[in-house]
C-alpha cells in the first residue's frame, strides 16, 4: 500500500494511506493514542496481574506499539513475548523518514527502532533479555492463531469502515479463542457494532475513557 508521512497533533508522525483515506494512528496524537490505549489500558493492566505475558498485536505497522511496549518492559521485572501480525510490511527507508528522533526523546529507546524493523520475520528474536519479538507476515483473516494462548491482544487494525473484513464476528471469535482465561483485548475503537460483536464472541466488554480526541476506547476480557 502506498503511504505518506503525516504529523499528528502531539508532534509524533504517522502514515496516511490515500487508497483507504486512513491513518495508521489518531491524527490527535499517534504517541498519546498508543500510550493510552495499548500501553496503559493493555500492557500495564495485564502486567499488574502477570509477569510473563504473551502478547499478540494485529498490525505491526510502524512498530510504534512495539517500541513503547519495549520501553515499558525495560522498567519492570516482567517478560513479554510479542507476536505481531502484519500483512503489508513497511520499507525501512520509510520508517527512517518518519524521524522517530523528533518525538521519541530517549536516545537509548531510539536505538531500538531499526532493531525492531530489521528483526527477521517468522522467528522469535530477543530484543532485550525480557522482550522477545516475533514478527509474522500474514493476513489475520487466514492465519491460524494458537488457541488458549495469549494474555493480551492489541487490536490495532484500520477502522471498521475501511477494513470491514477484520471486524467480523468470525475474527473476534478467533481472537477470543486465542486468549487464555483472564486474557484481554484492547482497541482504540468504541463503535457499538464492534462491542456487540465482541459480546457475541463471548467477551465481557468495558468502555474506558478514550485518548485525546475520542470519548471512549474498548477493553474486552475473556472471563
Ligand atoms: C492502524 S495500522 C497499525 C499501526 C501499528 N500498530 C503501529 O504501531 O504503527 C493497521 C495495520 O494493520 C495492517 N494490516 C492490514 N490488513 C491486515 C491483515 N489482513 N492482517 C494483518 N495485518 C493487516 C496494516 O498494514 C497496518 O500496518
Amino acid at each position: 500500500m502506498k503511504t505518506e508521512i503525516r504529523q499528528t497533533k502531539d508532534g509524533s508522525a504517522t502514515l496516511y494511506v490515500p487508497e483507504l483515506n486512513e491513518h495508521y494512528h489518531s491524527v490527535n496524537g499517534a504517541l498519546q493514542e498508543s500510550l493510552h490505549v495499548f500501553i496503559r489500558a493493555g500492557l500495564d493492566f495485564i502486567t499488574a496481574q502477570k509477569q510473563d505475558v504473551r502478547l499478540l498485536e494485529v498490525g505491526f505497522g510502524t512498530g510504534l506499539n512495539a517500541l513503547l511496549s519495549l520501553q515499558q518492559v525495560r522498567l519492570y521485572p516482567v517478560r513479554v513475548h510479542y507476536d505481531t501480525l502484519e500483512k503489508y510490511p513497511l520499507a525501512p527507508d520509510l520508517i527512517a523518514a518518519m524521524q522517530f528522533e523528533k518525538f521519541i526523546l530517549n536516545p537509548e529507546l531510539l536505538d531500538y527502532v531499526p532493531l525492531l524493523h530489521q528483526a527477521p520475520w517468522h522467528q522469535a528474536v530477543p530484543i532485550v533479555p525480557n522482550f522477545e519479538l516475533h514478527k509474522i507476515q500474514a493476513d489475520l483473516t487466514t492465519y491460524d492463531l494458537r488457541v488458549n494462548y495469549y494474555d493480551l491482544i492489541y487490536f490495532d487494525a484500520f477502522a471498521p469502515e475501511k477494513q470491514p473484513e477484520l471486524w467480523t464476528l468470525d475474527i473476534f471469535q478467533k481472537l477470543y479463542d486465542s486468549l487464555g482465561t483472564g486474557g484481554i483485548l484492547v482497541s482504540y475503537c468504541a463503535k457499538g457494532s464492534f462491542k456487540r460483536s465482541l459480546k457475541a464472541a463471548g467477551f465481557t466488554v468495558e468502555a474506558l475513557p478514550g485518548p485525546a480526541g475520542k470519548r471512549e476506547m474498548t477493553r474486552a476480557i475473556k472471563c
